[in-house]
């Protein structure tokens, strides 16, 4: 029997001026799994996590999620179907708190919305007592729920990439993407992020994850996709992967060439 295809992929391409950036990839990612995209800087990663959440729109090929074709959607949109993100560099309220961050993930589900609830109408404040709940759970399931008031800016990096990981669970989604959720975390952190990420997934939430750190991506990805020069060269099991001579020559350069890579 075939597991349930969630996001699907198709030809999809993008160039920027004379760059191509990502061409013609085409992957689906089951529901429940853990897929991990890798690849060189510049290979077009990000540029398909951009696609996939309406933030570019494709050149060409389609984005089906759920059985449904997305591609060209606005953002918002695609955020009340189920997908959530986080970025690259991070995108916090600097100034506004931890728990203050984290509602901001609720409003996106809620009928009064940000502005709303200053009205404060009986259902408003139950709405928002329920968000305040949601959020606060959010924290603790990262585990940064010892300082709920204390502004953004006052966390670690490591603990701001928890952060937004708690913020995009806050908006309910099916599927979470992770632009390099470990990239500034130190040992300790990324080893707690391996954790929280297999949680996530034993919640139901299917996970996309771009990430330089082999040692993680070996651990927890079930099934890999490797992009180079925005072209889909491998596919495969983890194990695979790394076997692969394709792979290894996109990493390492070509036979006879020495430059250690991350990889
Ligand atoms: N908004 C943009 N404008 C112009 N070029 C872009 C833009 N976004 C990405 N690119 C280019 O597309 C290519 C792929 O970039 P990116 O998707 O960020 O790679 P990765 O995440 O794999 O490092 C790079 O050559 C990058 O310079
Ligand atoms: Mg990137």
């Amino acid at each position: 029997m075939s597991k349930h295809t969630l996001l699907s992929l198709s030809d999809l391409t993008k160039s920027f001026g004379g760059v191509l950036a990502v061409s013609e990839v085409s992957f689906e990612v089951h529901q429940g799994s853990i897929v991990g995209l890798i690849g060189p800087n510049g290979a077009g990663k990000t540029t398909v996590f951009n696609l996939i959440t309406g933030n570019y729109l494709p050149d060409r090929g389609s984005i089906f999620f759920d059985g449904r074709d997305i591609s060209g959607m606005r953002t918002n949109m695609i955020v009340s179907l189920g997908i959530a993100r986080t970025f690259q560099t991070i995108r916090l309220f600097q100034n506004m708190s931890a728990l203050e961050n984290v509602l901001a993930g609720c409003h996106c589900r809620m009928r009064s919305g940000i502005f709303g609830a200053m009205l404060r109408l009986p259902w408003q404040k139950h709405e928002e007592r329920e968000a305040i709940d949601i959020a606060a759970g959010e924290l603790e399931f990262v585990g940064l729920d010892s300082n709920p008031d204390m502004a953004a800016r006052n966390f670690s990096y490591g603990n701001q990439r928890l952060l937004e990981i708690a913020r995009a669970l806050a908006t309910r989604p099916k599927f979470l993407i992770l632009d390099e959720p470990a990239g500034g975390m130190n040992d300790h952190e990324t080893r707690s992020l391996v954790r929280i990420i297999s949680q996530i997934r034993d919640r139901g939430i299917t996970v996309l994850l771009i990430e330089h750190d082999m040692n993680l991506v070996m651990k927890v990805c079930e099934e890999l996709v490797v992009l180079d020069h925005g072209i889909m060269i491998a596919r495969g099991t983890p194990e695979g992967i790394q076997k692969d001579q394709s792979v290894i020559e996109a990493y390492l350069g070509p036979p006879g060439n020495d430059e250690d890579e991350d990889f």
